[in-house]
């Protein structure tokens, strides 16, 4: 049997940095646990740009159709605000989500406990939380027609519409159901079907696949806004977020936050199965380019790094080599190696990207 097959997008950015700590990482588990992947590399995003004038050529989409998983670092950087929106580094990432049909996007937000005391938030507000955000990907405000901007008498007006059909929301709603299943049992399902017709049959459908197909999970709504403000005030009493996809955005970086750093919360994006039972999928952290430390050796690779674990568990049904990783990274962060997004802006000696890959690789090491 061949092995299985790993495209890698490092993009731009800190994306390459990050990246190269996950190339090692790949590289341990070929050698000391004699799991190989067949490993290419391509270019997305302003990279892409630079080379092909397209964020996205062709024929990686091809490759990342045809490969057992994607692992993309990040897209974007201020070099590139002048480009037309239509070949914007952004606009790669996206076409990957809608051509690969990405449709349930798994966002989950854990408070390590070495972290526990570093978040923005009370330490018993966050200390063992552990919540999945699962953001709808393909459809919504990102992609919904009429869209652009257009001349309306003598002044311009600028449109994206919120659409969402039926068998949209009944998917991405059985992954989060499923998810539940595996954890707390519990979905809550955000919207806003106070002020929009799209929330209104959000609602209505989330609750039909429930009472339908999973009477066994503890379902209730909430309001998107008043979900952030409880996404503060008491994030633990979440266990699975089913959301839109303009609001798992925003919902999944204010997460960031209860766990301590953007440069911690990896992503899996999922699609349906494909021949050999995998679904189509790529793993992205969070976070973006991060142009204000990018070059400096300063990333956080961790995001990226768990973002592979999520790929061991879920495209390749690795759960225990997915926990090691997990475990190395919990490992490190109880010694307190911290990079300098972990740390406070007066307090102790940062470590560098590549250290913290070091340390991990040490714990991975340690863990044999
Ligand atoms: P960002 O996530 O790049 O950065 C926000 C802040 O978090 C910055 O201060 C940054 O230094 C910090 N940060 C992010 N990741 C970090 C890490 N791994 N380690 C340490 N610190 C980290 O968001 P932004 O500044 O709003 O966007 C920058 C660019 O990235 C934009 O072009 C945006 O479109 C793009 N972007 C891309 C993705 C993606 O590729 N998936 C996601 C978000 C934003
Ligand atoms: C994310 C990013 C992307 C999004 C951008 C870069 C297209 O913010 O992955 O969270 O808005 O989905
Ligand atoms: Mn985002």
């Amino acid at each position: 049997m061949s092995n299985p097959s790993l495209l890698i997008l490092p993009g731009d950015g800190i994306g390459p940095e990050v990246m190269a700590e996950v190339r090692r990482i790949i590289d341990w588990f070929g050698t000391r646990r004699g799991i190989v992947f067949d490993v290419s590399e391509d270019l997305v995003g302003g990279a892409a740009y630079d080379v092909h004038g397209t964020p996205l050529h062709d024929d990686t989409m091809t490759k990342a159709q045809e490969v057992d998983a994607v692992l993309l670092g990040a897209v974007g950087g201020p070099k590139y605000d002048v480009l037309d929106f239509s070949v914007k580094p952004e606009r790669g990432l996206l076409r990957l989500r809608k051509e690969m049909d990405l449709y349930a996007n798994l966002r989950p937000a854990q408070c390590f406990d070495a972290l526990a005391d570093f978040s923005s938030l009370k330490k018993d507000v966050v200390a063992g939380l552990d919540i999945m955000i699962v953001r709808e990907l393909t459809s919504g405000v990102y992609f919904g027609e009429p869209r652009g901007i257009f001349t309306e008498g003598n002044e311009r007006v600028g449109i994206n519409t919120q659409r969402y059909t039926e068998s949209e929301i009944a998917r991405v709603a059985r992954s989060a159901f499923e998810l539940a299943r595996r954890r707390g049992n519990k979905v809550c399902s955000m919207e806003k079907a106070n002020v929009m017709e799209s929330g209104i049959l959000w609602r209505e459908v989330v609750q039909k696949v429930r009472d339908e197909e999973y009477p066994d999970v503890d379902l209730s709504h909430m309001y998107a806004d008043a979900g952030a403000m409880q996404l503060t005030r008491w994030p633990k009493q979440f266990d699975v977020i089913v959301t839109d996809n303009l609001f798992g955005d925003l919902l999944s970086d204010l997460a960031a936050m209860l766990t301590g750093s953007l440069g911690m919360l990896p992503s899996a994006s999922l699609g349906a199965p494909m021949a050999n039972g995998r679904p189509k999928a790529l793993y992205e952290p969070v976070h973006g380019s991060a142009p204000d430390i990018a070059g400096q050796g300063k990333a956080n690779p961790i995001a990226c790094i768990l973002s592979f674990a999520m790929a061991l568990r879920y495209s390749f049904d690795l759960g225990a080599e997915a926990d090691r990783l997990e475990a190395a990274v919990q490992k490190v962060l109880a010694e307190g190696v911290r990079t300098a997004d972990l740390m406070q802006a007066e307090g102790g000696s940062p470590v560098s990207t590549t250290e913290m890959g070091d340390a991990i690789l040490g714990a991975l090491e340690a863990s044999l």
